[in-house]
């Protein structure tokens, strides 16, 4: 089973107040899911290995570590997860990025994929997928089903927040996916929205409501 981390540094559980108001606008509410996704890279990639390589120092020589070449790949999921990539590319500006659009079909209720654009070498990489709400879990599950299909095993999940049913369906659907979120909610209501979660991110992300 994948396990759930949340991120409850006490800047991330501050700043996450001011996205859930109602009353913080798009450009604030923008900012503060940039700062959030910033602090949780910190948190995704504590886990990250180190090599020690020899460096000058103005004093002498000494042994010191660095990232060993592990390769990453952001994977935001259109178009809520662009709102969070910035913010993780500020600590992780080698990460290449691959996007992944989903829409939920009216009819089946099931998401469709209209878009993927991924890293020629993403099957070698290590991948955060990206998507500030995890609600019913059906976008990240085809997300990651479809990474997985080109060949790629080292995934991590990163949202904002996260609803107790989503978070089931990931670890059912995908145990070998550690997930990431700066909460875990209460439940879906009856139209799918995270409780008491922040609204529709996309919407509140580019003002579109
Ligand atoms: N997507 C959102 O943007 N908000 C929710 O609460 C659930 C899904």
């Amino acid at each position: 089973m994948g396990k759930l981390v949340i991120c409850d540094h006490p800047l991330i559980q501050h700043k996450l107040t001011f996205i859930r108001d109602v009353r913080t606008n798009t450009k604030d509410f923008r900012e503060h899911v940039d700062e959030v996704a910033t602090l949780m890279a910190y948190e995704i990639t504590r886990d990250i290995p180190l090599e020690t390589i020899t460096v000058q120092t103005p004093v002498t020589e000494t042994e010191s570590k660095v990232i060993s070449g592990r390769m990453l790949g952001l994977i935001p999921i259109l178009r809520a997860g662009l709102g969070m990539l910035e913010g993780v590319l500020k600590l992780l500006p080698a990460a290449k990025v691959g996007h992944v659009g989903l829409f939920r079909d009216p009819d089946t209720l099931q998401p469709v994929e209209y878009y993927i654009k991924l890293p020629t070498d993403v099957q070698e990489r290590e991948l955060i997928v990206i998507d500030p709400m995890l609600a019913t879990g059906g976008s990240a599950i085809a997300a990651i089903t479809s990474l997985k299909k080109r060949g790629c095993t080292q995934i991590k999940m990163m949202n904002l927040i996260a609803a107790p049913e989503g978070v089931a369906a990931v670890q059912e659907a995908h145990p070998d996916v550690d997930i990431y979120v700066a909460a875990l909610d209460d439940h879906l209501n009856e139209h799918g929205y995270i409780v008491p979660g922040l609204g529709d991110a996309g919407d509140r992300l580019y003002g579109t409501k």
